[in-house]
């Protein structure tokens, strides 16, 4: 037996409604907050995201999907939304719309090599936002908004919002000194990992798994203490429109993310429910003003977010909420005999036609397992055609939640039900 690779998942009827309910509420969200679908290729050049995601984090260097194609071209299946889209926007001269800012949104599979184990997947399915052309704060309060207001709608009520500020280019740089001068000391005690972020990318340092209880870690320097005074408003004015919505937050000057495009604006939501397991975030973003230019486009600033279902379904779980899905059948169309076959066969068409989810048995089985099924199917109707009701051109039609039956001619059934639904 051929299994599936490790990190994926079959999704199967049953637990694919759920999948369905997740993504329609979230495209209605999105139409809420004005931002529509773009919809970019599964792989890119492998060049988008060692650029675009950055040479230096842990998705590049250890996580990508790359392949060679047959024209030797080296090709990545895409581990993250935000890249491919900035790219789209870039190559389809979206800056250039009349359309400002642009506000996008996606849904799709991302894959990255990460060790699976719960809520950790290879392949996994993001949903996300992009807002671009826009650098006021009311824009990264938006996009929070939107994160929670989707969370919120679905159920969930232990939700964590963590901000941070990651600063402009020059609060970055003398953070970046900082941490440097603070971590050099220890070099030799870091893992070898470590080592090399102190001279690629200090901030990562602070990022470490294993170096977490380090006793440098304590009192390394803090971003918050090297914002300019620019971006220190820019987070001042953030935190002004989360207060005025009433949106809670904590601030974590720890909060560094795992991608390299961030500035200013950071955030992380994450489940604050009991038992929940030991991957606690539930979806990220943050504020990325350089990526487009990194991208070879016009200077432009932009924020998003993303997270996955995976972990949201996770989330759903463990705080009990269970989705308004698996309604069941309209009507089940059940026949016995010869003579009823045709017409079950052309009164559950018809049904069909006129809106109503219905099925009818196919394995020639008797009157008492086609109300089985029927009940399997959870119907709230059920349709009966047998030798008499055909010559009475009549079919007895039961609703399943009364109990009634009634005797009804052939041709009024389906004005029948439709008018006591
Ligand atoms: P990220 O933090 O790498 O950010 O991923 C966002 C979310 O995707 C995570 O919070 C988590 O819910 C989910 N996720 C990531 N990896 C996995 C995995 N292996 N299995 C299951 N779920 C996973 C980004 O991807 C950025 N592009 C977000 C963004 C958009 N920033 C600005 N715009």
């Amino acid at each position: 037996m051929i299994r599936l690779p490790r990190g994926t998942q079959d999704i199967l009827p049953g637990q694919s409604e759920k999948w369905q309910y997740i993504e329609s509420t979230f495209i209605d969200i999105c139409r809420r907050f004005n931002y529509q679908e773009i919809r970019t290729p599964i792989f890119e050049h492998t060049e988008l995201f060692q650029r675009g995601v950055g040479d230096t984090t842990d998705i590049v260097q250890k996580e990508m999907y790359t392949f060679e194609d047959r024209g030797n071209r080296s090709l990545t299946l895409r581990p993250e939304g935000t890249a491919s889209v900035v790219r789209a926007f870039v190559q389809n001269k979206l800056y250039g719309s009349a359309k400002q800012p642009q506000k996008l949104f996606y849904n799709g599979p991302m894959f990255r090599y990460e060790r699976p184990q719960q809520g950790r997947m290879r392949q996994f399915v993001q949903l996300g936002v992009e807002a671009l052309g826009s650098k006021d704060p009311a824009i990264d309060a938006e996009v929070i908004a939107l994160a929670m207001t989707f969370y919120q709608s679905l159920g969930l009520q232990s939700l964590k919002l963590v901000i941070n500020s990651l600063g402009d280019k020059e609060s970055r740089e003398n953070h970046r000194q900082a941490l440097v001068e603070h971590f050099n000391p220890y070099r030799a005690e870091l893992c070898s990992d470590c080592q090399t972020r102190l001279d690629q990318n200090p901030l990562r340092v602070l990022d470490c798994k294993k170096d977490r209880d380090h006793h440098a870690m304590v009192d390394a320097p803090k971003i918050l203490d090297y914002l300019t005074e620019e971006a220190r408003l820019y987070f001042e004015d953030l935190k002004a429109y989360l207060d005025a919505s009433g949106i809670d937050y904590e601030v974590d000057s720890n909060l560094v993310r795992g991608l390299d495009y961030y500035n200013h604006t950071a955030f992380e939501i994450m489940s604050a429910a009991e038992g929940f397991g030991a991957i606690t975030t539930l979806s990220g973003g943050g504020r990325y003003n350089g990526l487009v230019e990194d991208l070879d486009g016009p200077a432009t600033p932009g924020i998003g977010f993303a997270l996955s279902v995976e972990r949201l379904l996770m989330a759903l779980e463990n705080e009990g909420v269970t989705l308004p899905v698996n309604e069941g059948l309209d009507v089940y169309v059940v026949s016995l005999g010869d003579i009823a076959k045709v017409p079950a066969y052309t009164l559950t068409q018809q049904l069909r036609k006129s809106g109503l989810s219905v099925d009818k048995d196919y394995l020639g089985r008797k009157m008492k397992a086609q109300f089985k099924d029927a009940d399997r199917n959870e119907a709230k109707f059920v349709v009966v055609l047998g030798e008499e009701e055909v010559n009475l051109k009549q079919a007895a039609v039961k609703d399943m939640t009364t109990g009634e039956q009634e005797m009804v001619a052939f041709d009024t059934v389906v004005n029948h039900i439709q008018s006591k639904r």
